[in-house]
């Protein structure tokens, strides 16, 4: 039944050029184009992009539950478990958790509380050929907001978005701590101002999640209704450290070793298993040449066994990435990681460019592969001590083998953007292709015909850019309307292990 719909949606596509009429997109069981596959061999291993299967967004002045302006929700997502559903006639629906970040901190950083939103959608892919009007374009992902879940510290305190000024001593169980509070450490075990700029997010099959934050640079492990239950610090190699060796949480300032501000742990993602979580730093740290945008690209990858939640997660794996390079030999810094299979990764590595961004036209903007069968373990090594670089101004050294890197989805491809209404470079309007693309989720097509195709989803963060925002109650102008935009690509991905969604 299936395979006669696929094959009646081929002959039509190739009649018609496009199952789908583009005045109104039709769910369908035909297939991609042939014509939009683009392929690349990673460790002697086939890998399709088959194109953009759907795009849909998020009003940017859009308010969630709480009465703020929801925004910054690209900065990760994640697929709720047991949410994914195909229907017979061809669409798709689920859930997605989404994740801002610290906030509208265009002025300065702003007290808030960290939260995920969940996210409901109805998946219609578009695969015909034909270029859609923007408005029908939207209908290819149907997004409609469900709730909203704050996160707090222990205590019932909010988290904050504002800069971590302070750092509050160690407690039972917990490390040292980003804080609010500029008076901090402080020896009040009842205070607590946490603060978290999230960017990766995982949801464990007990429904509690993991989030990674770019102060710590730390983990966050919370409830399902987001109360603090544990954190993980990362080696001391990673740790924001002032040259006396003193701890500073602040992104305003760089420290002299340890992650760079604002360049924390944007990607967190688990094997299909759930029993390893990986988190992936943005880009290299001030000892490893992160000071400096031609000298940053060898970032790092942890690996932590998490298998036993009543066990401390433990590091069990540490490798060295590269980072791809602007012709100018800027680092194209990574956004998230998404696992794919033993060893292979994808990550997001990006420009600046893009609706909300530093220019109208983005040079790269991809969800590329890497690969670590063949990468230098270096974890609990003496790499994982500041005083030990993994690269000196940028030179790896020679003892490490980084992974292999293989460039695969475009997200700016003109001919694909231009089949859903958007466009890269000039003008800067609302179909314009945001800037900052920071997340992915993978969902299998479930088509008996590819079994090896999924659905990879990547969202947004638009800075909470609207000219029509409020926070806590109060209304703010941030200069430009950014929305939330969604894209899913169709990809052939042999071999892959998603944790069963
Ligand atoms: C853009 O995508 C098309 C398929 O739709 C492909 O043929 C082309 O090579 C891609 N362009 C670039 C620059 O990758
Ligand atoms: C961290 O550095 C910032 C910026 O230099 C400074 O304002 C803050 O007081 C420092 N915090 C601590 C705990 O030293
Ligand atoms: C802890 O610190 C907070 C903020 O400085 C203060 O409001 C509170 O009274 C203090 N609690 C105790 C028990 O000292
Ligand atoms: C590699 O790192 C080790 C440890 O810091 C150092 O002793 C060695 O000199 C470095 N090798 C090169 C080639 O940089
Ligand atoms: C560091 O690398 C940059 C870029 O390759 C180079 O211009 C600079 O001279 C290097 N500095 C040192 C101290 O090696
Ligand atoms: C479809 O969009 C692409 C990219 O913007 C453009 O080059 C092409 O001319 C459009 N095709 C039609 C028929 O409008
Ligand atoms: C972006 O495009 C707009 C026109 O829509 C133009 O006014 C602006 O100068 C462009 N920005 C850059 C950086 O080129």
């Amino acid at each position: 039944m299936v395979g006669k719909l696929v094959i009646l949606g081929a002959l039509l596509s190739v009649v018609s050029g496009g199952y789908a009429s583009p005045a109104s997109p039709k769910p369908s069981n035909a297939e991609p184009d042939p014509a939009f596959a683009v392929s690349v061999t990673s460790n002697g291993v086939t890998y399709i992009n088959k194109g953009i299967a759907a795009f849909g967004l998020i009003p940017s002045d859009f308010r969630d539950s709480i009465g703020d302006t929801m925004g910054g929700i690209g900065s990760a997502i994640t697929l709720k478990r047991g949410t994914w559903k195909r229907s017979q006639d061809g669409t798709y629906s689920g859930t997605l958790l989404v994740q801002p970040d610290r906030g509208y901190n265009v002025i300065s950083t702003i007290d808030y509380q960290a939260r995920h939103h969940e996210i409901g959608f109805v998946l219609s892919p578009y695969y015909g050929a034909e270029n859609l009007t923007f408005a029908n374009a939207q209908k290819t992902l149907e997004l409609k907001y469900l709730k909203t879940i704050l996160h707090w510290d222990r205590n019932n305190v909010k988290t904050s978005g504002l800069d971590a000024l302070g750092v509050r001593a160690a407690q039972r169980g917990f490390p040292q701590n980003p804080d609010a509070d500029p008076q901090m450490p402080i020896a009040n075990a009842t205070y607590q101002h946490l603060s978290i700029d999230a960017e990766g997010l995982v949801e464990n099959a007990d429904g509690t999640i993991w989030v990674s934050d770019e102060y710590g640079p730390y983990i966050h492990h919370f409830t399902k209704d987001g109360h603090l239950i544990q954190t993980i610090q990362p080696p001391s190699a990673l740790l924001p450290r002032t040259a006396t060796g003193e701890l500073n949480f602040t992104a305003s300032t760089d420290p002299a070793t340890g992650r760079i501000g604002n360049q924390g742990l944007e990607g967190l993602t688990t094997d299909a298993s759930g029993k390893t979580l990986y988190a992936l730093l943005q880009s290299a740290t001030a000892q490893d040449g992160g000071l400096g945008s031609t000298t940053s690209r060898y970032t790092r990858l942890l690996a932590y066994d998490i298998s036993n939640p009543h066990k401390r997660p433990e590091l069990k794996g540490e490798w060295v990435i590269g980072l791809p390079l602007t012709k100018k030999g800027k680092t194209q810094a990574a956004s998230e990681v998404h696992y794919v299979k033993e060893n292979v990764f994808l990550t997001l590595a990006r420009d600046g460019g893009g609706r909300g961004g530093s220019d109208n036209t983005s040079s790269y903007k991809q969800a590329d592969l890497f690969d670590i069968s063949r990468a230098t373990d270096i974890h609990n090594t003496l790499f994982d001590d500041p005083a030990n670089p993994i690269a000196v101004n940028g030179t790896l050294n020679s003892t490490i083998t980084p992974a292999a890197y293989v460039p695969f989805v475009s997200i700016i491809n003109d001919t694909q953007l231009g089949r859903f209404g958007l466009h890269n470079g000039d003008p800067d309007d609302q179909n314009l292709i945001d800037s900052k693309w920071e997340s992915l989720a993978l969902a299998p097509c479930e088509d008996p015909k590819y079994p090896n195709d999924y659905f990879l989803f990547t969202a947004s963060d638009n800075d909470f850019l609207t000219t029509n925002g409020v926070f806590q109650g109060s209304p703010y102008n941030g200069g430009l309307n950014v929305d939330n935009q969604f894209l899913v690509f169709r990809l052939t991905l042999p071999g892959a292990e998603i944790p069963h969604v």
